[in-house]
């Protein structure tokens, strides 16, 4: 059987991303109104921000199809070419993790989204000619984690570009209740808040904690999220006072405790508390950088006074 979805389907139950749903709204009903795609939309920010919800909501907006697909899972270009030729008009076409595409896949995307046409190549060596197949007109949206990780002519083909902003604590404690609503969880204000303001800003995270929470307030509580069973859970599940994990103190300790606080370059970083550098960039990074915790320098990461402060340690930088 199929999981509740926590997913919002429109606009209206979307909370928060207010500059990119508002300016989204304008050029989906622009489109809609001349008749025509959706241009090109790139989103990007860490994962768990709602990447993948947005392209269902605006193909749901727009009336068309969704097909979902990711970089890596689109291995040759004939495999693209097979997804674009059973396009329906106007539908959306979602590529996740989109600057993992191998380069003669991405090189079929190009006159794609430029002009909705495939090249084919036909034959080989001195006769080999190539044909050009007409595609629907479609709306590609990609997903990426970082946009600089793109290159250049795949990210001007992008008609829309929308950085996707990490939640307020505010935002997410709006998402825990209306989560808490659909999944028939009984919680007050202040467990909600409580469970918001340690999900790092991310939705996916705060929708995971409040399962759990939930499992210790039938099994240790009363059945109902307040303040005090989520604190007791959330520590259990060693997410401290602002949300940090194992992961998280693991980084900024090795920082601090190996490399006399910085500067570290990230591969030996990695190496130092076995994870992949990318994860850290993409995973750990960004909430670190966002609370004042770590400085990116072109020397390498350095830790702040702040997270000094957090473990109650001496700065002596
Ligand atoms: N669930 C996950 N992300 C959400 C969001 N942005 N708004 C409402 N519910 C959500």
């Amino acid at each position: 059987f199929d999981e509740v979805s926590l997913r919002p389907k429109r606009f209206d139950e979307y909370i928060g991303q207010s500059k990119a749903k508002g300016n989204l709204t304008v050029f989906i009903e622009a489109a809609k109104r001349r008749k025509e795609a959706l241009d090109h939309v790139l989103l990007y920010g860490p994962p768990g921000l709602g990447k993948t919800t947005l392209a269902s909501i605006i193909s749901l907006e727009m009336g068309v199809n969704l097909r979902i697909t990711s970089g890596p899972a689109i291995e040759k270009a004939g495999d693209l070419a097979a997804i674009l030729t059973n396009l329906g008009t106007h539908d959306v076409l979602f590529i996740d993790e989109i600057h993992r595409l191998n380069r003669s896949v991405e090189e079929i995307l190009y006159p794609a989204m430029e002009d909705y046409a495939l090249d084919i190549i036909i034959g080989k060596g001195p006769s080999a000619r190539s044909i050009r197949l007409d595609l629907p007109k479609f709306t590609l949206i990609g997903a990426t984690t970082r946009a600089g990780l793109l290159t250049a002519p795949l990210r001007d083909r992008f008609g829309v570009i929308n950085k996707l902003e990490m939640y307020t604590s505010e935002e997410l404690k709006e998402i825990v209740i209306r989560s808490a609503g659909i999944l028939n969880i009984g919680l007050d204000q202040e467990g909600a808040y409580e469970i918001a303001r340690r999900s790092r800003g991310t939705p996916r995270i705060a929708n995971r904690l409040l399962k759990r929470v939930r499992d210790f307030a039938q099994v240790k509580g009363s059945g109902v999220i307040e303040l005090e069973l989520a604190k007791h859970a959330l520590d259990a599940l060693e997410v401290d006072e602002i949300g940090l994990d194992g992961v998280d103190r693991n980084m900024l300790l090795s920082i601090i405790n190996k490399f006399g606080g910085g500067p570290v370059g990230l591969d030996t970083l990695a190496a130092s508390i076995g994870e992949e550098s990318g994860t850290i960039e993409d995973v750990y990074e960004p909430y670190l950088i966002q609370l004042g915790f770590i400085n990116k320098t072109p020397r390498g990461r350095m830790a702040t006074k702040n997270a000094y402060a957090h473990f109650g340690l001496e700065y002596d930088g």
